[in-house]
């Protein structure tokens, strides 16, 4: 189905809602989400993914109480639920093409949240059909929004500042880091660069840096500390949560680009440059198309 709210609309609304109406997805609007699943593009690194809405249940409830991480949703009736293999850039697709979902879900009126903390694989997993050892490296949870004004006002929201973000100096560079890429030299990139400002990440977090060389634009990930992936993660099963915010942040920019008549492949081109920290890692660059 055609939706008329435009990627940039949709970016705009997108919240993570934490309540919902206890009633389930209207039916047409379900129908389209899982059409729109079934024919979801790849992400722009090709990694093999499947996903699925599900609708909840009391277990899945009860799954939810144990996230133990942060957050608390009321009354999500349905999830969607995603397996990715467990190679290169899986986890960047996976938060790209899971974001596409929520977007989608968003223009149509549907309230979402991203759900990255220890919640039960593997009751997930059977709910899917997957196996036990199948990767899910996140959840979100999705359903009618109970009442959008309180939603995005909900006590979560304030105590982590939802609504703010780093501002455009301290995310993208122009050349080198900490030289900052002004709205204005951005030019026509300074829309895709808002839009990926204002999209979600763990706990606020807002790992991701761009830096513009030319016709390129390099993508990095900025790690907060205590959040790199340690052996106890790897041991809970918990994903590098940060390549999903690397992924999201990769679709809105990509997304946003595309819509406004923007070229450009995504491609690894790491430049020589004197990284800020050590918690700073390359990711991937977008090299415009200039048709030339
Ligand atoms: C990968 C990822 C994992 C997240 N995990 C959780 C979670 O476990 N619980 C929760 O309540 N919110 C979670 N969030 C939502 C973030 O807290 C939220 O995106 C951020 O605070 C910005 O707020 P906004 O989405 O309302 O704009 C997660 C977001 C991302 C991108």
């Amino acid at each position: 189905m055609l939706l008329e709210k435009t990627i940039v609309e949709s970016i705009r609304q997108r919240f993570s809602c934490r309540k919902y109406l206890e009633e389930p997805i209207a039916l047409e609007k379900r129908q389209n989400l899982e059409a729109f699943i079934a024919n979801l593009p790849k992400g722009p690194f090709g990694a093999q993914a499947s996903f699925a809405l599900v609708a909840a249940n009391e277990s899945d409830h009860n799954a939810l109480k144990d996230l133990g991480t942060y957050g608390f949703i009321q009354g999500a009736t349905g999830f969607i639920v995603g397996t990715t293999s467990d190679d290169g850039k899986n986890l960047e697709d996976y938060g790209y093409q899971m974001e596409q979902i929520i977007l989608y879900a968003t223009a149509l009126g549907l309230g979402t949240c991203w759900l990255g903390g220890t919640f039960s694989r593997s009751s997930f997993a059977r709910k899917i059909n997957a196996s036990d050892q199948a990767q899910i490296p996140a959840v979100v949870s999705i359903g009618e929004i109970s009442n959008v004004a309180q939603a995005r006002n909900g006590l979560l929201r304030r105590q982590i500042k939802a609504d703010q973000r780093l501002a455009w100096e301290q995310l993208f560079f122009e050349r080198a880091f900490g030289v900052p890429l002004s709205q204005e030299a951005a030019g026509a990139y300074a829309l895709p660069l808002e839009m990926l400002r204002i999209g979600p990440s763990a706990s606020n977090k807002q790992p991701w840096r761009v830096l513009r060389e030319g016709t390129a634009w390099h993508f990095y990930l900025q790690r907060t500390k205590g959040y790199r992936v340690g052996s106890l993660n790897r041991f809970l099963q918990i994903a590098d949560i940060q390549r999903l915010d690397m992924g999201i942040a990769i679709c809105h920019f990509d997304l946003s680009a595309r819509e406004l008549g923007l070229s450009g492949n995504w491609v690894m081109a790491e430049p020589r440059l004197k990284l800020p920290d050590e918690l700073t890692e390359y990711s991937v660059s977008w090299i415009e198309n200039t048709g030339v």
